[in-house]
């Protein structure tokens, strides 16, 4: 038998509908996964956030609940549930919804939700959930 390196940590899976019963707030995302520098994040949405982009990092919206509207300079794009978006680094962005919207995020662990602006909106510190 050839010696196996012990995992670091046991796989656990995550469910997704469990996750997003442990927080109500809105523009608050919660840390829920990680993996070679990323984090994989649960956030609800309501009403509009800041127009900002992020110098460094590439963003990955994915809408679980909800619908969507990316506003970016060049045009709307509405995120259905089942579909992402990718917004691209340097890329000027805000997420508005009418509507409750439940969106994982997959973007690096240097992400400030905010990105370049900061405002009330503006969370240096997010929850593990
Ligand atoms: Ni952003």
């Amino acid at each position: 038998m050839s010696a196996r390196p012990e995992p670091v940590e046991t796989p656990r899976k995550v469910n997704l509908t469990e996750k997003l019963g442990l927080f109500a707030e809105h523009w608050s995302p919660k840390i829920v996964g990680e993996l070679n520098g990323q984090h994989v994040k649960l956030a609800k949405l309501q009403g509009e956030f800041v127009w900002h982009h992020h110098d460094q990092e590439d963003e990955l919206f994915l809408v679980l609940h909800g619908q969507l509207r990316m506003e970016l300079r060049s045009g709307d794009i509405v995120i259905d549930p089942g579909e992402f978006l990718i917004v691209p680094r340097g890329v000027e962005h805000r997420p508005v919804c009418d509507q409750e919207v439940h969106v994982l995020l997959f973007e690096p662990a240097s992400t400030l939700n905010t990105g370049n602006v900061r405002s009330e909106r503006t969370q240096d510190q997010l929850d593990r959930i």
